[in-house]
């Protein structure tokens, strides 16, 4: 008998030797108490959170912890079934009208998670015949949402809209196209140029997807993400986007103005095959996004604390993933995993965690350490934060 593991041999061998060496696993840490969305105790101790996606802060927000308490106790703990069966309560409509206004758009449907949001609307859309191009950088549930369908494949280099005009220029003129991008491109946090790449993509007669999962909440005027900071949303047919990270919960969405929008609730699999989200999730969802729509205070505060981080930690000689802050993440580039892991210990015997973040996750083979800020970080909290990175980077020989 083969042994089908045996392709996971190099990863194991990988993690064997980096766990002999003392170092703690980084990739098992458990938040033994979770405080605030700031705060939680880790192995017994205080410890700042710079590693969630947890942007906007909702998740102890009191209006949304209310709501998921009273679907709890009004509707129980879950649908046991699939949307287009017994699984849409008064919730989950409710939850697709906060959609609706939050981006003034027609049409909204929740899926359970953004990856399923990805893996439906990409493999349901693009069919046999179409072309689907996208960033080579895109997130594995954009990947695997191509794997999924049957559409052909064209990838282009990280953000460059002249390849991505190439390549749209090199496919027949009549075909069926879907161009994929991200607002924020989760790795080293840099953004998109929509502006010109949705021009280019309008041009060659392709329709556009942009995924906000890491914009929604925080970036443009309303937080409706990088196609409106960048005017362009009107012109972008779908965007998807997630409940696990400004909206701080679970759950996943596509919203658009396409005339046909809603037959997608009998056609996409990854829709109609699962059960939908519990009670409780969409009620906090709908709250928080409907909270989302009036946080221009925080908006402002969290670009500050990300100015702040970017320039504090520019100025110790960290290697950062963008020249300017673009996002509310920041990724220190690390020379290798040994290092990277050194540091991110270092960084939580400190008091912070951070994500450290290494293939096929990031680009080019790089591993980060990757930042996420949060709008309910204080400013004594980043100070403190900048500190841990000073104290750590120079205990472990990655700054002088
Ligand atoms: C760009 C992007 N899209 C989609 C997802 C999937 O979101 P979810 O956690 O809701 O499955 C993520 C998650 O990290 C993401 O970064």
């Amino acid at each position: 008998m083969s042994d089908l593991f045996a392709k996971f041999d190099p990863i194991i061998e990988l993690r064997e030797t980096l766990l002999a060496s003392g170092q703690t696993d980084p990739f098992n840490l458990v938040m033994e108490r979770v405080e605030s969305p700031t705060v939680a105790i880790c192995n017994g101790k205080r410890t700042i959170l710079l590693g969630t996606y947890n942007y906007m802060g909702m998740t102890f927000d009191p209006d949304v912890v209310a709501a998921g308490k009273q679907a709890l106790d009004d509707y129980g703990s879950g649908t046991t079934g699939s949307r287009v069966l017994n699984g849409t309560y008064a919730g989950h409509k409710a939850c697709e009208e906060a959609l609706k206004d939050f981006y003034g758009m027609d049409h909204a449907m929740v899926f359970s998670t953004g990856y399923q949001a990805n893996l439906g609307i990409i493999s349901t859309i693009a069919g046999k015949e179409d072309y689907i191009i996208l960033d080579i950088d895109s997130h594995a549930s954009i990947y695997d949402g191509c794997a999924l369908g049957n559409a052909q494949i064209v990838p282009f280099r990280h953000n460059d809209i002249e390849a991505l005009d190439k390549r749209l220029k090199r496919l027949p003129p009549e075909a069926g196209k879907l161009v994929v991008l991200e607002g924020v491109y989760s790795m080293l946090g840099d953004i998109a140029p929509l502006k010109e790449m949705v021009a280019v993509s309008k041009d060659a007669g392709a329709m556009v997807l942009v995924d906000e999962a890491h914009s929604m909440g925080f970036i443009g005027e309303h937080g409706r993400g990088v196609a409106e900071a960048q005017g362009v949303i009107d012109d972008v047919d779908f965007i998807i986007g997630t409940f696990s990270k400004s909206v701080g919960t679970v759950g996943g969405f596509c919203v658009s103005n396409h005339p046909k929008f809603e037959i997608l609730r009998l056609v996409c699999r990854p829709y109609v095959f699962t059960a939908s989200l519990p009670p409780s999730v969409v009620a906090t969802a709908a709250t928080s996004i409907r909270k989302l729509m009036d946080s221009a205070d925080k908006r402002a505060h969290l670009w500050e604390n990300s100015k702040r981080l970017h320039a504090g930690l520019r100025q110790f000689g960290f290697t950062l993933g963008t020249d300017e802050p673009q996002s509310a993440i920041i990724a220190v580039i690390m020379p290798d995993l040994e290092k990277g892991a050194a540091m991110w210990e270092a960084l939580l015997n400190e008091g912070l965690y951070v994500n450290l973040a290494r293939p096929p996750a990031t680009p080019a083979g790089m591993t980060l350490l990757r930042c996420s800020l949060c709008a309910l970080h204080t400013e004594d909290q980043v100070g403190e934060i900048l500190g841990m990175f000073a104290a750590a980077g120079r205990a472990t020989g990655c700054i002088s």
